[in-house]
């Protein structure tokens, strides 16, 4: 680790398909981020287990966001890429910090009370203490940084509250990390309904682009995509749809939005969706390819999680042992 870089860490669910929203909210910022600080990346996979998983799909699943990072371009020889059931002192900080984490403090989190309703045949604590075990992962690292979607803002504020509370009470132990939210792309919103964010769960499958989609099915997607009825291609708060197709052309191509206006002026709608899905499809076409030829490696995978355990785990338990001794349990002699 460099010590001049900050350190920057976080982490994605393996809970199913990765949408284009995940990869320009997420994918696509830890890639280009991976030269400017010290990156550590986990794989939550202890977070799913919030919600019921089938195990068999839980572990392809974990393979697969794996080779879908490995495809993007998040190269594990140069950031600390790991699974986080496989560093323990995860589970055991949760369970210090949740000595001094309040009920009424996780019970009004919004992600809490929504998934409470959605799934409402099982609000099990696991779902309720999600956010300690978030503040687990980022402070066993002394994150400086956290980049993150605006709907994990609320979690990163509660895991500042955390390590201010256990600082106040303990003497100075854990950085007290930044959110991160990048300001193009942080909201990609659903291609059928452009006022709700685009989500792996929504029923309507023309609503999402997944990375597993092939060329066809992504351009036919965005001709079907939902926009207003006059023509002209705009970025404008009155024009969700047009600008959603707007955002993720110019995230995909680089191009800035007013470039983008310019070269599409006097041209209708039908073409520029067919540009964009073109764009989205070159973008995706070669990562999904790539990522198969990497899930037939298990060997390779397993190789990097080992690795990645290995280097997560010296930086976890130095920090684990440090709050240990302080909070005054008797240290183990080896
Ligand atoms: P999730 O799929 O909710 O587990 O989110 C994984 C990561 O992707 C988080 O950092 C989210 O903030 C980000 N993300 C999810 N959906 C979107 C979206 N539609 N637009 C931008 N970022 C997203
Ligand atoms: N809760 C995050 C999400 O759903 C995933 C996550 C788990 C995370 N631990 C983290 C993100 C630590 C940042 C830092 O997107």
């Amino acid at each position: 680790m460099n010590e001049e870089k900050k350190t920057l860490f976080s982490a994605i669910q393996p809970s199913g398909i990765i949408t284009l929203g995940n990869y320009i909210g997420a994918i696509r910022n830890w890639k280009d981020l991976m030269d400017k600080c010290n990156c550590i990346y986990a794989l939550a996979d202890l977070h799913t287990l919030t919600v019921k998983q089938v195990p068999a799909q839980l572990r392809s699943n974990t393979y697969e966001l794996a080779a879908i990072y490995i495809a993007s371009g998040i190269d594990p020889e140069k950031c600390i890429f790991f699974v986080q059931s496989h560093v323990g002192a995860h589970a055991e900080l949760t369970w210090i910090l949740n000595t001094m984490t309040y009920p009424g403090e996780l019970s009004r989190m919004t992600q809490f009370k929504d998934k409470s309703r959605s799934h409402a045949d099982n609000v099990n604590m696991g779902l309720m203490d999600y956010p300690v075990l978030m503040a687990s992962d980022i402070l066993l690292y002394n994150a400086d940084l956290v980049p993150v979607g605006q709907d994990q803002k609320q979690h990163l504020e509660i895991t500042r509250d955390l390590a201010i509370r256990f600082n106040n009470r303990y003497s100075e132990t854990f950085t007290v990390p930044e959110p991160y939210i990048s300001s193009v792309g942080a909201k990609i919103s659903s291609l059928q309904d452009p006022e709700k964010k685009m989500s792996k769960s929504d029923p309507n499958v023309n609503a999402f682009i997944s990375l597993n989609d092939d060329r066809d099915t992504i351009i036919r997607k965005f001709k079907r995509a939902v926009t207003d009825s006059d023509n002209e291609i705009v970025f404008s708060e009155e024009k969700p749809g047009i600008s959603n197709l707007i955002t993720i052309y110019s995230t995909v191509t680089g191009k800035s939005i007013e470039s983008i206006e310019q070269e599409f002026e006097g041209v209708g709608y039908g073409d520029f969706k067919i540009a964009v899905g073109e764009s989205v499809a070159d973008l995706i076409d070669p990562i999904r390819e790539e990522k198969n030829k990497i899930l037939k490696d298990k060997a390779y995978l397993d190789s990097v999680f080992k690795r990645g355990a290995e280097q997560a785990e010296r930086i976890a338990y130095r920090t684990l042992s440090k709050v240990y001794r302080k909070v005054g349990l008797v240290e183990r002699k080896h």
